[in-house]
C-alpha cells in the first residue's frame, strides 16, 4: 500500500502547493455553501444518486459532512492521517453501495465549481493558474484514494468467487472420479457374472444341448468382449481421457445380439422377435449415426 508522501511524489504535489491551497482556505469558505447547493442540486438531479438522499434529516447532515470535506481539501495539511480519512470516505461510498462512477461525477462537479470560483476571484492568468494546478493535484490525489475502496471491493470480490469457483469445480472433479470408480467396480462385477453365464452355457454344451449351449455361449463372449472395451474405456477416464459413448452403445447392441440368439433358439412369438431385431435395426443407426459425427469432430 502507498504512502501519502508516495502518493504526493507521483503527482507531484510539492510543500508550495500545499501552501497554495491553504490560502485559498478563506475564499472556500466563503464558496462553501455555494458550493454544497450545486453539488447536491446534481446529486438530486439523478434518480440513482437521488435515492441515497431522500430523507431530509439526513440530508441536511450529509451536507454539513459534504461541506466539511470541502473545506479540508484547503486545510493545508495532507499527511498520513488525511489519507486514511479518504480511504474511509471510499470505503462509506463502496459499503452504502454508490456506484464509483457517480463519485466520479460529482468530482467533476467540484472541479468546475472550483475553476470557476479561481476564474471570478483571480483575473490574473499566472496567479489563477498555480491555484488551479494545486486544485487540480489535490482533487486528482482525491478521487485516487478514494477509488482505490473501490477497487479494493472488486478485487475482494473477483478473489472470493475465483477461490470459490475453484474449490466448487474440485470437489465436483473429485466426485465424478469416485463416480467413475464405483462404476469402474460395478464393472468388473458384472464381468465376473458374465464368466459365470459362460462357463454355464458351456455346462449346456457338456449337457447336450449343443445348440442352445453354443449360442449361448458365442452371445456371453461377445458380451465379455464389449465388457472389457467399456471396462478399457472407463479406466481411460479416470486417467483423465475422455468417454467414448459409442463403446456403452456396443455393449447394448451386443447384449441384444444375445438375447436375439437365445430368443431364436427358445421359438420365442414372431412379435418379440420383430421387436428384438427392430430394437437392435435402432441401435444399429444410433451407433452409425455417432460414430459418424465423431469422425467429423475429429476432423
Ligand atoms: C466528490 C465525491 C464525493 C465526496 C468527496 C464525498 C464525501 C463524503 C464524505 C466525507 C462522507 C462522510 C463519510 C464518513 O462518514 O466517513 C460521505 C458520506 C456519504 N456520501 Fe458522499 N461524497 C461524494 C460523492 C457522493 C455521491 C455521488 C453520493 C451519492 C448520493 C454520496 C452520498 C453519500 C452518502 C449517502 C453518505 C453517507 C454514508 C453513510 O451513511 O455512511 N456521496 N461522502
Amino acid at each position: 500500500m502507498l504512502t501519502m508522501q508516495e502518493i504526493r511524489t507521483h503527482y507531484y504535489f510539492t510543500e508550495t502547493d500545499a501552501e497554495l491551497l491553504k490560502e485559498l482556505f478563506p475564499l472556500a469558505q466563503e464558496n462553501s455553501q455555494a458550493m454544497v447547493e450545486d453539488f447536491y442540486s446534481y446529486l438530486l438531479k439523478i434518480p440513482e444518486t437521488a435515492a441515497f438522499l431522500r430523507d431530509p434529516k439526513d440530508l441536511a447532515r450529509l451536507k454539513k459532512t459534504h461541506s466539511e470535506w470541502f473545506l479540508s481539501l484547503f486545510s493545508g495539511r495532507y499527511d498520513n492521517e488525511y489519507m486514511l480519512t479518504l480511504q474511509a470516505i471510499g470505503q462509506a461510498h463502496v459499503r452504502i453501495k454508490v456506484s464509483a462512477h457517480y463519485v466520479n461525477a460529482a468530482m467533476n462537479v467540484v472541479r468546475r465549481f472550483l475553476i470557476e470560483m479561481l476564474q471570478a476571484s483571480f483575473p490574473d492568468i499566472a496567479v489563477r493558474r498555480k491555484y488551479r494546478i494545486a486544485v487540480e493535484k489535490i482533487l486528482d490525489i482525491n478521487l485516487d484514494i478514494m477509488s482505490t475502496s473501490y477497487q479494493e471491493e472488486e478485487l475482494r470480490k473477483v478473489f472470493v468467487s475465483h477461490k470459490l469457483e475453484s474449490k466448487l469445480i474440485h470437489a465436483a472433479e473429485r466426485f465424478t472420479y469416485g463416480l467413475n470408480l464405483i462404476l469402474v467396480i460395478a464393472l468388473t462385477g458384472v464381468s465376473l457374472s458374465v464368466v459365470t453365464l459362460f462357463f454355464w452355457d458351456l455346462v449346456h454344451i457338456f449337457q447336450g444341448n449343443f445348440e442352445k449351449g453354443i449360442l449361448s455361449a458365442l452371445g456371453s463372449l461377445l458380451i465379455l468382449w464389449m465388457m472389457i472395451e467399456l471396462m478399457d474405456n472407463e479406466i481411460k477416464t479416470l486417467k483423465g481421457g475422455k468417454f467414448n459413448i459409442l463403446i456403452f452403445i456396443g455393449v447394448i447392441i451386443v447384449a441384444l445380439i444375445r438375447e436375439i440368439l437365445i430368443s431364436t433358439l427358445r421359438h420365442d412369438a414372431l412379435e418379440t422377435q420383430a421387436f428384438l431385431a427392430g430394437t437392435l435395426l435402432i441401435l444399429g443407426i444410433v451407433y452409425y449415426l455417432v460414430a459418424k459425427s465423431q469422425n467429423f469432430t475429429a476432423h
